[in-house]
């Protein structure tokens, strides 16, 4: 597992040049070795290094900076991360720069590079600026928004959700413009949202239906978050997400003497829903973790809550309602209508759901309530051989000797706003090698320096890929937008 994945490793007419190399490099290195030696042993805090340099000192800046503003939810400093990334965006070369605010104090950016031809859909490089809250007495290695480099990797707060990959979109473009002034055919635009953590209704769900995004973003294609990998040259891809639906049981009975024994209790009948439901949860529990399945692609469903209410905790009575609340997780291979079917699997009888959000099962034994349920059944073109954003990605990863795994995201993000208008969205998170595995959300989250470092390098490719193919989504559709849709969908 150390090595990179072999047969993605250019084999063609190698070997001829590699032994000219070779000898070239002996002599060199007979000079250089001491020399090499001293660079190593400086540079010896990053000692989980593989064969990768570490970034330079601009990127690094740049990123500490970055995780060093306090942008956690519920109260981020959106407007220094925007100075801020004014400056970045500035130094970086790129020659535009606009803010904007749908709500109040939730401001969000774009740093624009005009392509060569203004015709075709652009490409945009999506980050959030906010990070989820953090529990500072819990983070052992260093405080949260100190940014502080500890045994070759970043410690901060955001630093895998997801300020790097902000930090490595400007970097590559930065990098890509000091050897070329105008290297693109296709516009790129460095997007920057607000609140994302929180459902992203005031950030990029607002960002989709302005005229921001139809007359000035005018994008074919976007880059989003995923999950970085613990294997070397394996990045994850997302093409989809897995639908979140917040579902509430209630039942209702005659409330009884705790002397007594009735038949059918408000609890128990709860009991028995929650029993199949059980039995199908342990079934995907173990699809996934003996790996047959992968997490984005089962139904997920928790118990978050199970109670009744009424009889204010009296020990000798029977309540006469239950109410159970579940998590439930959609994978995007399943439609409205399966998941129904499912869920009268799990009632033990009919159901007949009223509206979108409400239904009535077993002759109205149950009801159903859905609190918040989304819809959002799409899944980006994995077809290789097409003209298309995964052809020009995994053309990009190839050139890194990398490759893409692409999975569901078993959570979700912004892209589902994405993807609803119609504009392809895929997540990719341009972290390989991080054996601590995704530490998302998570205490002491950090970010190693080389993988940040090789993370820039693959963008620059992916970057070049997507914004110089011209065969795919030449022109930027305007169909009208409903608006309806959108906010219906507009939450976590
Ligand atoms: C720009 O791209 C469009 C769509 O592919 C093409 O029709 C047009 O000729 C291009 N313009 C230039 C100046 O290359
Ligand atoms: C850093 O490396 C040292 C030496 O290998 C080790 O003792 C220490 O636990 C490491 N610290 C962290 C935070 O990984
Ligand atoms: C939902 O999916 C099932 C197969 O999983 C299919 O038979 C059915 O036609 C779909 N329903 C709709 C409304 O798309
Ligand atoms: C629901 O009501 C119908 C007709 O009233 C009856 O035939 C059926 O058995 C009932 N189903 C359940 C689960 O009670
Ligand atoms: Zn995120």
């Amino acid at each position: 597992m150390c090595s990179r994945d072999p047969h993605l490793q250019v084999s063609h007419g190698v070997p001829r040049e590699i032994t000219h190399r070779h000898t070239l490099l002996m002599r060199v290195s007979l000079f250089l070795f001491p020399l090499l030696l001293f660079v190593a042993l400086s540079f010896s805090s990053f000692t989980v290094v593989r064969s990768d340099s570490p970034p330079d000192s601009i990127a690094l800046t740049s990123l500490r900076t970055y995780l060093q503003l306090d942008t956690s939810q519920p109260r981020p400093h959106y407007r220094r991360a925007i100075t801020f990334l004014r400056r970045l965006c500035r130094d970086a070369g790129i020659p535009h720069f606009e803010q904007f605010q749908f709500v109040r104090g939730r401001l969000g950016c774009v740093c624009t590079l005009p392509g060569r031809n203004r015709s075709l859909a652009s490409v945009v490089l999506n980050s959030h600026i906010d990070v989820v809250p953090v529990e500072a007495a819990a983070w052992t290695v260093a405080p949260p928004f100190s940014a502080a480099v500890v045994n070759g990797s970043v410690y901060a707060r955001g630093s895998q959700d997801m300020k790097t990959q902000g930090i490595q979109y400007v970097e590559a473009l930065r990098r890509t413009l000091q050897a070329q002034p105008s290297p693109y055919l296709r516009t790129v635009h460095v997007l920057f949202v607000p609140d994302e953590e929180i459902g992203g209704k005031a950030g990029m769900g607002q960002v989709v239906q302005s005229t921001l995004w139809r007359d000035r973003l005018r994008p074919g294609v976007l880059i989003d978050e995923c999950l970085p990998d613990e294997r070397d040259g394996v990045y994850k891809l997302c093409y989809g997400e897995r639908q979140p639906w917040w579902t509430v049981i209630r039942t209702r009975g005659a409330p009884g003497h705790g002397g007594t024994l009735p038949r059918d209790t408000a609890i128990q009948r709860i009991h028995a829903v929650m029993a199949r439901i059980s039995a199908f949860r342990e079934a995907q529990r173990e699809a996934v973790e003996t790996g047959a399945q992968a997490l984005g692609d089962v139904v997920g469903v928790n118990f978050v809550h199970i109670g009744s209410h009424g009889t204010d905790g009296a020990m000798n009575i029977i309540p006469g309602n239950a109410e159970l609340r579940l998590d439930i997780r959609v994978p995007p291979h399943l439609n409205e209508s399966a998941m129904y079917t499912l869920l009268e699997q799990w009632m033990g009888g009919p159901c007949h759901f009223h509206s979108s959000v409400a239904g009535r099962c077993l002759n109205g034994t149950f009801d159903i309530e859905f609190p918040h349920k989304v819809i959002a059944p799409y899944r980006e073109s994995l077809d290789a051989d097409a003209p298309g954003p995964y052809r020009a990605l995994r053309t990009a990863a190839a050139r890194q000797s990398a490759r893409l795994d692409p999975i569901i995201f078993p959570m979700s993000t912004d892209s589902r706003y994405v993807r609803h208008r119609g504009i392809p969205a895929f997540g990719l998170t341009a972290l390989d090698g991080v054996r601590s595995g995704p530490l998302l959300h998570q205490h002491n989250e950090n970010v190693p320096l080389d993988a940040f470092e090789r993370g820039i390098r693959l963008f620059q490719a992916v970057i070049d890929q997507l914004a110089n193919d011209a065969e795919w989504r030449a022109s930027v559709d305007t169909a009208p937008e409903d608006s309806s849709t959108a906010t219906a969908h507009a939450e976590l």
